[in-house]
Formats: C-alpha cells, sequence, structure tokens
C-alpha cells in the first residue's frame, strides 16, 4: 500500500484509539479486573480496519468529524466484544488472538464474557448523544446499529457458523453466513459514518451500502483464504484453525482458487459501487485494495 494510505489509516487510528482511551480508562476500583480485560482486548493491537471505513464514508460525502469519531469507537468495541466471545471454548476455542492470548486464556472465561458485555453496552452508549443531526437520525443510527451487530446481522451470522460446523453448506447459505457475521458491521460502519454527517443523501447512502456489502463479504472471504495460506505470525492468531474445527468456510466449501476469484469479483463490485462518488472516495477505494489483498 501507498504511503498515503499508511499515513491515513494511522490518522484515524490515532483518533479512534484517543476517544478509546476516554471511554475505557484504568480502573483501580472493585472492577479493576473487567477493566484490565476490556484494555487488554481494545488496546492488543487490530488492523482498524471498522474505523477507517467510518471516517472514510464519511470523508467521502463531506468531512469525518466527532461523530465520526464515536461512531468509529463504537464500531470497534462492537468488533472487540465480538472477537473476545469468538474466541470462547464454547465457540472457536481459540487461544491466540493479535500475537497475544485471547482474553479467556489471560484473564478467565467469567472475566472475558463479561468484558465482551463491558463493550458492547459502552458501544451503544457512543451513539446516544451525536451532534449536528436531528434526534430522528441518531435514532436511526442506533437503530442501524442495533440491527446489524444483532439478530439482523452478526449474532445471527456467529448462530449460523456454529451451527455449520462439518456440514456442507449451498453458496447461497455460505453467503448468508458471511454477509451476516461480518459483512454487517462493516455495513454498519459505512453507514453510520455516512450518515452522521448529515449530509448523504438517500442515493449516496444506497451507494455505499452496496459497496460495504460487496467489500464486507470479501473481508471473511480473504479472513477465509488466511486461516489456510498465511502463518499464525504473520496472523497472529492461529493458522488453520477453521479446518481443526471443521468450519464450513469460502475455502472449504468453494476450493481456494474460486474464493480468490470471488474475492476479486467482490472488489470489483465494490468499486463500481463508487463511481458516482469523486476523488473523495479514495481513502474508500484504497480500504477496498487492502481489504482483498492483505495478508493479516
Ligand atoms: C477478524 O477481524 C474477525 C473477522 C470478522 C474476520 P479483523 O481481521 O478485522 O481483526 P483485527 O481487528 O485486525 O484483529
Ligand atoms: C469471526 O469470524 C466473525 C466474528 C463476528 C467475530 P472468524 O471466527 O473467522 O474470525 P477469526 O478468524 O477468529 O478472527
Ligand atoms: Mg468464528
Ligand atoms: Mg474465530
Ligand atoms: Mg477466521
Amino acid at each position: 500500500m501507498t504511503a498515503e494510505f499508511d499515513q491515513r489509516i494511522q490518522s484515524y487510528t490515532q483518533q479512534v484509539d484517543a476517544q478509546l482511551e476516554l471511554i475505557i480508562p484504568p480502573d483501580t476500583g472493585p472492577a479493576s479486573k473487567l477493566y484490565q480485560a476490556m484494555r487488554y482486548s481494545v488496546f492488543n493491537g487490530g488492523k482498524r480496519v471498522r474505523p477507517a471505513l467510518c471516517f472514510a464514508a464519511a470523508e467521502a460525502i463531506s468531512a469525518s468529524d466527532d461523530n465520526t469519531v464515536k461512531i468509529a469507537a463504537a464500531v470497534e468495541m462492537i468488533h472487540a466484544y465480538s472477537l473476545i466471545h469468538d474466541d470462547l471454548p464454547a465457540m472457536d476455542d481459540d487461544d491466540l488472538r493479535r500475537g497475544v492470548p485471547t482474553c479467556h486464556i489471560q484473564f478467565d472465561e467469567a472475566t472475558a464474557i463479561l468484558a465482551g458485555d463491558g463493550l458492547h453496552s459502552l458501544a451503544f452508549k457512543q451513539l446516544t448523544n451525536l451532534t449536528g443531526i436531528t434526534a430522528s437520525i441518531n435514532l436511526e443510527i442506533i437503530a442501524i446499529l442495533s440491527d446489524l451487530a444483532g439478530c439482523n446481522g452478526m449474532v445471527t451470522g456467529q448462530a449460523v457458523d456454529l451451527e455449520s460446523t462439518e456440514t456442507q453448506l449451498s453458496v447461497e447459505e455460505l453467503n448468508y453466513m458471511h454477509t451476516h457475521k461480518t459483512g454487517a458491521l462493516i455495513e454498519a460502519s459505512v453507514v453510520m459514518g455516512a450518515m452522521a454527517t448529515n449530509q448523504a443523501d438517500e442515493a449516496q447512502v444506497n451507494a455505499l451500502r452496496s459497496y460495504a456489502r460487496a467489500i464486507g463479504l470479501a473481508f471473511q472471504i480473504q479472513d477465509d483464504i488466511l486461516d489456510v495460506e498465511s502463518s499464525t505470525e504473520q496472523l497472529g492468531k492461529s493458522q488453520g484453525s477453521d479446518s481443526h474445527n471443521n468450519k464450513a468456510t469460502y475455502t472449504s466449501i468453494l476450493g481456494i482458487e474460486k474464493a480468490k476469484s470471488e474475492a476479486e469479483r467482490l472488489y470489483q463490485e465494490s468499486l463500481e459501487a463508487l463511481s458516482p462518488f469523486d476523488d473523495k472516495a479514495e481513502p474508500l477505494r484504497a480500504l477496498a485494495k487492502f481489504i482483498v489483498h492483505r495478508s493479516f
């Protein structure tokens, strides 16, 4: 990726990390272990792709502002909670995340469950005082996250993932699982980022939603590919975890070459969705490229 892209991602990351510091300060009180576990899971690296998508969507419409930072922090906290729970023994039972022990290994299972719960509620709190938009748009934004992080999105996707172990899914079922468990939060990041500028018209939001749906599915396809082709060192999580758990993945069902061509096709589709936008959508275009060509 270009130096400009790296700098941009660094700037987005700095802004969202500063906000996360404010939201989850170190705590020495009776619940200090909970706070340690939340901070451990949020500040242990991570590519910050969802916050970046949120900033880039706002910039495609007009400019990022305080609302963008809050939404970016909210989606990253939902993401961190989803990873903590995804790694639990009852789910993927993984020991390594972002190059360090997973939350339940570093602390204990009960603390990991609560850290996820805590991050989940903190995320929604972030969205209650957006500025420069009507209360009705603010509520709409909260409803979008509620839907797409929950029972019309990530949570249903994770449920299908768990049900599908050792199962031969059809391509339609596979797409349902991936678009829900991973695509939905990516869609929320882009759509909320755009809406909170208060300057996006309906056609723009629809175009951005199409972009996000394409790149969100491609994101999970690439994650499945990396589980086969990358290394534990590079990923910071245990390579081969999917095959070890007999997961239904793009690679196990369609094979690696088909998975790669589908990711590439979706990348092109995401770019086409951005065709009504000018240069201000370049960060979104660069992020799409990063998502399908990343090696970690
Ligand atoms: C991993 O997401 C989980 C999926 C939804 C595939 P990321 O690859 O964005 O994980 P981090 O945040 O960079 O660790
Ligand atoms: C996770 O998918 C999707 C979530 C909603 C967390 P994976 O189970 O493939 O994610 P990794 O590979 O553990 O990061
Ligand atoms: Mg999983
Ligand atoms: Mg997993
Ligand atoms: Mg995976």
